[in-house]
């Protein structure tokens, strides 16, 4: 990955496969399979609608549900792999799922693993809106990053400039936590299920690093930690 370069989000996920070299890895919202193909090791896909059309890792597993009902139908010691140290979250593109669907996976892993979340920087307000658009839909995923920040300070937030929509990169995970689950309808009273303006930070990418510090600063994190 050069610097400088346009670097894709599987371009991403691609190198942090690498770099992690994780144990196991799950992925919410698997469509065609082009980010699950990128695990090579024991992976497991959940979907409600798979649509692969690419051929998977030899460890990969998909699971034909929604992300919320896996939730409630597994824990750690049922996952097909020794440790989760790898997730992207990529399901229905609303913060409410995304937040959701990190609840699910914090409760899974463990204090080092690294969880993704896609389409956190819309490019413009009609692809950040909650009803679908044609073509690339963010959604209001891109409020996950202040949620987060807000509820789970002691989260490590990057946000990554990553080709199209950006992804957040969090780890320092605490699965034993329950304060996102506990706070769940106080975050959706201060956050409300409507449309709202796409910050213009968020648009332009102000806070958002290059892949390459943030790939860094993983690093930097798992050999201090
Ligand atoms: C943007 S696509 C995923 C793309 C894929 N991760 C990639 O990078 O190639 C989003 C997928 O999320 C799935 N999805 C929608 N609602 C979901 C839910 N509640 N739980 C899990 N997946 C969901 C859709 O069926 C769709 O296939």
């Amino acid at each position: 990955m050069g610097v400088g370069a346009v670097v894709t989000r599987h371009d991403f996920l691609a190198t942090l496969h690498t770099q992690l070299q994780p144990r196991g890895y799950l992925e919410i919202g698997v469509q065609h399979g082009y980010s699950l193909r990128l695990a090579s090791c024991p992976a497991v896909g959940v979907d409600p609608d798979p649509k692969v059309v690419v051929p998977l890792g030899p460890h990969a597993t998909v699971v034909p549900s929604t992300s919320d009902a896996y939730f409630t139908t597994v824990n750690a010691t049922q996952l097909p792999f020794a440790a989760l140290d790898l997730a992207f979250i990529d399901g229905m593109h609303l913060y409410e799922y995304a937040l959701r669907d990190f609840i699910g996976v914090e409760r899974l892993a463990h204090a080092g693993a690294v969880v993704v979340f896609d389409d956190v920087l819309p490019r413009n307000q009609v692809e950040a809106a909650r009803v679908q658009c044609p073509g690339d839909w963010t959604g209001d995923v891109w409020r996950i990053e202040p949620v987060l920040r807000a509820w789970r300070p002691d989260l490590h937030i990057t946000l990554v400039d990553t080709d199209p929509t950006g992804v957040l990169v969090v780890y320092g995970l605490e699965p034993a936590s329950t304060v996102l689950a506990d706070e769940y309808d106080e975050i959706l009273r201060h956050w409300p299920l409507a449309d709202v303006p796409v910050p213009p930070d968020v648009l332009h990418r102000y806070h958002a690093v290059p892949p390459e510090m943030a790939l860094a600063e993983i690093e930097d994190w798992r050999t201090t930690a």
